[in-house]
């Protein structure tokens, strides 16, 4: 049983919940960057995690997860600047699922990641009200994923594990 534990990050927050991921999980396993791995050949079980960009999963990991999905075990996380329980989530965890047609979705753990300060500087400056609104969200994600959050990641990881052992 080997597994792989892959993300985007650009701030950090989806790579804590990665390395949580990572060490919760027995057995063989790789924790990789995803613009370091080509494929998910070799492996039993792949979590693939990212940051929610503009609404929505980050093109580069819809894209390189239909190509690779085929036949694989599959689970996501990821991290968001808006709190737990906000309605779009929803669609989120829904996209998820989406791109792992072909798969075996296993399920997607989620979080809120704060936003870093150049973030809310940018987001502040956009012309879309819909990112002003995120950027003025910034103060409340302090600290982001916090230890409780990182404790969920980590039986969220034991629980999909245990589904394909
Ligand atoms: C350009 C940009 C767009 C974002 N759009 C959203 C969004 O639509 N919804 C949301 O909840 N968070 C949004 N965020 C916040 C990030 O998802 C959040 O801060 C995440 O934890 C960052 O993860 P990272 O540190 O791994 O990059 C956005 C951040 C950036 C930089």
């Amino acid at each position: 049983m080997k597994t792989l534990v892959t993300y985007m990050t650009q701030t950090g927050n989806t790579k804590k919940i990665a390395e949580a991921i990572y060490e919760e999980i027995t057995g063989e396993k790789d924790i990789k960057d995803i613009t370091d791995v080509s494929n998910f050949e070799g492996y039993d079980l792949v979590f693939v995690g990212f940051p929610v960009l503009q609404f929505n999963i980050p093109e580069k990991v819809s894209e390189f997860v239909k190509e690779n999905v085929a036949g694989k075990n599959i689970a996501f996380f990821m991290t968001h600047a808006v709190p737990e329980g906000f309605e779009a989530i929803h669609s989120w965890t829904g996209s998820c699922k989406d791109i792992a047609a072909g798969g075996n979705y296993l399920g997607t753990f989620e979080c809120q990641g704060e936003l870093a300060q150049p973030v809310i500087d940018m987001l502040m400056e956009s012309d879309d009200p819909q990112m002003k609104e995120f950027g003025e969200m910034g103060p409340s994600t302090k600290g982001q994923p916090d230890e409780s959050r990182v404790q969920k990641a980590r039986e969220f990881a034991k629980e999909i594990q245990a589904k394909v052992q």
